[in-house]
């Protein structure tokens, strides 16, 4: 178990949920997704919830403050005491603002990717309903269609993951997180990963530039 407090910056599709599984193995450290706790309070219908589905299913952010509350509550979780991975968060600059109010982080990995990949990745994905694993009807099939291998949980596709969303999702993210790169780049804190190549190789550049 290493100390290391990380961001994952990126757009939709990048890659940041699957790099995020591989670094929780590396490191032995949480995975803090407010993209997973959002969806989560979807589904159980929460006051948070109902507050998100609307911005979540148009591909807009859901408001600074609703996901400061739920990262700062996270954070003071036992499990984050020996560093963490986030995931999705921050995704505007009043979100990084306030994380640097309460933390200090260590890296900023930014994932690029282009568009039309983006696209392609994000019309194939398909989620574990019961441990989240995340594969993709091409690029990394199930052994068994529907299924995950790791539990034999149903697979699903993400209601946001429809093509007219995934365009404005893009949009969202070049317009109000893609700032956040040159932020991070001024504080010293950025590390680049190119992430069009495979899982692994991406695994592998990123511990490489983390040591
Ligand atoms: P969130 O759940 O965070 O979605 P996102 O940022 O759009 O990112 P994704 O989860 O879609 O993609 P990813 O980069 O994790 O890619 P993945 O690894 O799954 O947010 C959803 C919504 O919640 C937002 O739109 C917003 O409304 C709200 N929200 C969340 N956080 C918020 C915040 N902080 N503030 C305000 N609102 C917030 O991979 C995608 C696919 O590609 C998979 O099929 C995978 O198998 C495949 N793949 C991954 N890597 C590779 C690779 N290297 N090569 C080939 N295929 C790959």
């Amino acid at each position: 178990m290493i100390n290391m407090k990380l961001i994952l910056l990126g757009a939709p599709g990048a890659g940041k949920g699957t790099l995020a599984k591989k670094l929780i193995e590396k490191y032995n450290i949480p995975q803090l997704s407010t993209g997973d706790m959002l969806r989560a309070a979807v589904r159980k219908g929460t006051e948070l919830g109902k507050k998100a589905k609307s911005f979540m299913d148009s591909g807009a952010l859901v408001t600074d403050e609703l996901v400061i509350g739920i990262i700062a509550e996270r954070l003071r979780e036992a499990d984050c005491s020996n560093g963490f991975i986030l995931d999705g968060f921050p995704r505007t600059i009043p979100q990084a603002d306030a994380l640097s109010g309460i933390t200090k982080i260590d890296k900023a990995l930014s994932l690029n990717v282009d568009d039309e990949t983006v696209v392609s990745r994000l019309s194939g994905r398909r989620t574990c309903k019961n441990c989240g694993a995340i594969y993709h009807i091409e690029n990394l099939k199930p052994i068994n269609a529907g299924k995950c291998d790791k539990c034999s949980g149903e697979l699903f596709q993400r209601d946001d993951d429809k093509e007219d969303t995934i365009r404005n999702r893009l949009k969202t993210f070049n317009a109000q997180t893609k700032p956040l790169i040159e932020y991070y780049s001024k504080k010293g804190l950025i590390v680049n990963l190119d992430a069009k190549q495979n899982p692994d190789k991406i695994l592998e550049d990123a511990v490489e530039k983390l040591k």
